[in-house]
Formats: C-alpha cells, sequence, structure tokens
C-alpha cells in the first residue's frame, strides 16, 4: 500500500532511533538490581504506544514487574487483535564475551547489536511502529490492543492473574506474537507450534561438611561425582530419555506430517559449521528438525559444586547442585513430567547420599492451527511483502503464556516471528538485522489488513 510505503520510508532513521532508546534501558527481569530500569522501560513502552497513536494506555502493576496495556479501538463491530510481547530481557552475562555494550547498542554490517534487539524488543517494538504506520495514515482497518509483559524470561507468572482478571478488556479475536524466529529472508516461514518446559533444580548431598579429598577421598561418597553419573544415566545410548513415562503422552507424528516437516531448507553442514561443531548430536531416528521441533528434551542449563576458583585445591565438595529443563512436546504435561522426574531422580540416588528437587516455572507446549482465517492472513501477508509463500515450521522455544491465552481467554495465537536462529538471543553479541526490523514494520499492516477483509 502506497501510503503505507511513503511513510515508512520518510520516518525510517526515527524508527530506528526510537529502537535504539528502547535499547539503552537494561530491563533484566530476572536481577532485582535492575527493578527500576524494568519501571523505566514500561513507561518507555506506554509513551511510545501513546505517540505512535493508541487512545488508552496504561501501565498495570502487578507483584512482579509491571505490564503495559494500550488499545486503538476504530469500531466496536470491527474484529480486534491483541499484540502480545515483551519488554524484559535476559541477564547480559558473560559480560567479557561482548563485542559492544549489551545496552550500549550499534549498528554494524546492517545488524543491531544489543541485549533484546531481536527478543524481544526489536521484535515487539515493530508492531508499535506498525501502529504508528496505519494509525498516521488513517488506514487502520481494525481494533488493536496490546499486552507488552516484563516477566515473560522469568516465566510470566503474573500475567495468567492478569488474563483471568481483565477478561473483558483483553477481549479480541486472535492473538498476534513476534517472539519467535523464521528460516531466512529467502525463506520465510511461520512457526506453529512451541514446545513446553519442565524446569527443575536438583541439589545432591554427602558428607556434612567440604573434606579434605585425600584424607577421605575414595571412602565417602562424592556429590558432584554421583550428580554427573545420575545426569548421565538419564539418556541412554540412543539418546533416548530414560525416565520411566517420560515418552507415554508425546504426540508421533504420521509419516506425511514428518516428511513435511523435514522439507523445509535446512543444510546440516551449514548448521554445523555455524555452530562450530564437528558432528551433530540427538536422539537416534530423527532428523534435526525434529529434534528442535517435535521432540522432547532434558539438557543441564547450569551444574556447580566443589572448587571452581584459579589454581587447584584439594576437596571433597559437601554438596553439588545441577539446573535441569526439559522441552516438552504436545501432549506432554508439565507438572506430570516435573513429577515424574522428581521421582525417578529420587529413585536413582544411591543411599549415599541425600537427594532435593525442585520445580521452577514451566508452561505447556502449543501446536497453532495453519488452517484459521489468521493463519492465512499471516501467510498472504508475508507473501505480499517476501513475494513467497511462507512455510510452516516447527519452534524448539517456549513462550508458556500462548497456552494460556486458549485456556484462560479462548483465543488462538499465530506466530509472525521475524528472527533468525544465529540471532543469538540469550547469548553474548545478540542482535537483529535491520533488514528484518523494517521487513516486519512492513508485513504487520498486512495482517491487519487480510484479517480484517
Ligand atoms: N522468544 C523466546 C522463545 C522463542 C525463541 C521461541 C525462539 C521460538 C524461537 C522467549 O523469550 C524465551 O526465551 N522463552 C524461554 C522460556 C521462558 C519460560 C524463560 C525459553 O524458551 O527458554
Ligand atoms: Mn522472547
Ligand atoms: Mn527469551
Amino acid at each position: 500500500m502506497q501510503a503505507w510505503t511513503d511513510y515508512m520510508s520518510q520516518n525510517k532513521d526515527r524508527f530506528l532511533d526510537e529502537l535504539l532508546e528502547l535499547l539503552r534501558i537494561p530491563s533484566v527481569s530476572a536481577d532485582s538490581k535492575y527493578k527500576d530500569d524494568v519501571k523505566r522501560c514500561a513507561e518507555a513502552v506506554k509513551d511510545n504506544l501513546q505517540k505512535a497513536g493508541c487512545d488508552k494506555v496504561e501501565i498495570c502493576p502487578t507483584p512482579g514487574h509491571p505490564i503495559v496495556y494500550g488499545e486503538k479501538i476504530v469500531d466496536s463491530k470491527l474484529p480486534t487483535v491483541l499484540v502480545y510481547g515483551h519488554y524484559d530481557v535476559q541477564p547480559a552475562d558473560p559480560l567479557e564475551l561482548w563485542n559492544s555494550g549489551p545496552f550500549e547498542p550499534v549498528i554494524k554490517d546492517g545488524k543491531i547489536y544489543a541485549r533484546g534487539a531481536c527478543d524481544d524488543k526489536g521484535q515487539m517494538f515493530m508492531h508499535v511502529k506498525a501502529l504508528e504506520v496505519m494509525a498516521k495514515t488513517n488506514t487502520l482497518p481494525c481494533n488493536v490492543k496490546f499486552m507488552i509483559e516484563g516477566e515473560e524470561e522469568v516465566g510470566s507468572s503474573n500475567l495468567g492473574k492478569f488474563l483471568e482478571t481483565n477478561k473483558e478488556k483483553l477481549k479480541a479475536d486472535i492473538v498476534l506474537v513476534s517472539d519467535t524466529s523464521m528460516i531466512s529472508m529467502e525463506h520465510p516461514s511461520i512457526e506453529t507450534g512451541l514446545r513446553g518446559l519442565a524446569y527443575m533444580e536438583v541439589e545432591v548431598v554427602g558428607p556434612n561438611r567440604d573434606l579434605h579429598s585425600g584424607v577421605y577421598g575414595g571412602a565417602v561418597a562424592n556429590p558432584v561425582n554421583i550428580l554427573c553419573k545420575m545426569i548421565a544415566s538419564m539418556h541412554d545410548e540412543n539418546n533416548h530419555i530414560t525416565i520411566p513415562g517420560f515418552y507415554d503422552k508425546v504426540d508421533n507424528l504420521s509419516d506425511t506430517e514428518r516428511k513435511a516437516l523435514n522439507s523445509a531448507p535446512f543444510d546440516l553442514e551449514e548448521y554445523k559449521k555455524e555452530l562450530g561443531v564437528k558432528e551433530n548430536w540427538g536422539e537416534k531416528g530423527y532428523t534435526t528438525l525434529e529434534r528442535t521441533g517435535v521432540r522432547p528434551t532434558l539438557d543441564v542449563n547450569g551444574i556447580w559444586g566443589g572448587y571452581t576458583g584459579e589454581g587447584a585445591k584439594t576437596v571433597l565438595p559437601s554438596k553439588a547442585s545441577a539446573k535441569i529443563s526439559m522441552r516438552l512436546v504436545p501432549h506432554q504435561s508439565s507438572d506430570e513430567i516435573a513429577g515424574i522426574f522428581k521421582k525417578h531422580f529420587e529413585s536413582i540416588a544411591p543411599a549415599s547420599v541425600t537427594i532435593k528437587v525442585t520445580a521452577h516455572h514451566g508452561g505447556e507446549p502449543v501446536v497453532t492451527p495453519t488452517d484459521s482465517k489468521a493463519y492465512k492472513a499471516a501467510e498472504k501477508a508475508l507473501k505480499t511483502t517476501f513475494g513467497k509463500d511462507p512455510i510452516p515450521t516447527r519452534g524448539g522455544g517456549s513462550i508458556p503464556i500462548v497456552a494460556l491465552f486458549e485456556n484462560i481467554l479462548g483465543l488462538k495465537t499465530v506466530l509472525l516471528g521475524f528472527g533468525l536462529d544465529n540471532d543469538n538471543i540469550h547469548s553474548p553479541n545478540e542482535k537483529y538485522d535491520v533488514a528484518n526490523y523494517f521487513k516486519g514494520i512492513e508485513t504487520i499492516p498486512y495482517f491487519h489488513k487480510y484479517f480484517a477483509e
């Protein structure tokens, strides 16, 4: 649409500057040190929504970080799109691995480098700018509501309650989320599923204090050794997970579905090269796309115990711990998997140690429909701006709140993501391509147009 293209080209520099401004705020939700910055970021999002054309904006406090709500209602008879995103970011550490400050965004070779550039400030902000484009050119074809939260990276623990108590306010026809990735700029795609999550913390305790590893070593169980052995036993020689019952509810894809999934463009050699690994790894009998898209996993996210300082200290540690996550697929349930993990972990512990297993936040897996009006609008929007039909893919990441949109609000979601797998989200040197940012702003108005038709 000419009016959109004109408005965008006249305001491109400003659209970029405004995103950089947002990226300068260290809105790390996990670290209480940044609480005031998170709040400041919520206010910045609110101001931006207002300037973009929302006629009602508010900051909704929660027991944790605030939720920003905004809306522009054109006509109550028109359909309503609820845009969800998050303004909080992951911690930036390890800081020494960044080539520039995580909260001092720089543009290099057409890429914006900063924590949150892709996940999710850059992607969320595309919707704010897309609203501006439609509002300022008087072409908004439907009602738009925004719900931008500040606790996604810490499990969205207060958002479920917010949905429960604000059903009327959040009334909509579809949820639109840009917080996922696509294959590439040459191959636009739409994620049609997200994995769930069960996140556990385990502690193994041996002797009542750290011991001299010479005086006692060999006669008392070493909790670090024991923990490593227990963790290693949870995958068999085919890299299957050994927890009894773990696969019981896993939805096995039909041959046709597997074929479709594997027909997406994917270059294993390029994948390995890009990650710097000589060989890939995974569950026997499945391809890489299946392993990340439709199969469940178990991974240690962190492990500690004993002496990790400089030099060598001879010690038999009293305790060892690990944080272990399991990615889940339909129809596994997060609570159920957490339960069987706990039972199994306790059952494999030798009598020489005691075990503590606690569950952190979790989330349910989702699949989104591909035959709905909203999905078709997304498909058509991408086709319009990329000149190619998008490929449906299954994403490996998790956005736990998406299952609650369906359960609490009765709303389906479209995952219109513009990130790339190599955007280094949650890693040092997170980036978002300037081209993807503008492509998103260009595409989103078409989604609204086709959805409202
Ligand atoms: N945006 C990601 C999820 C994502 C990334 C989905 C890429 C698909 C492709 C989100 O911010 C995230 O990081 N989620 C967490 C879970 C959350 C409970 C901390 C995750 O997937 O680890
Ligand atoms: Mn995200
Ligand atoms: Mn994230």
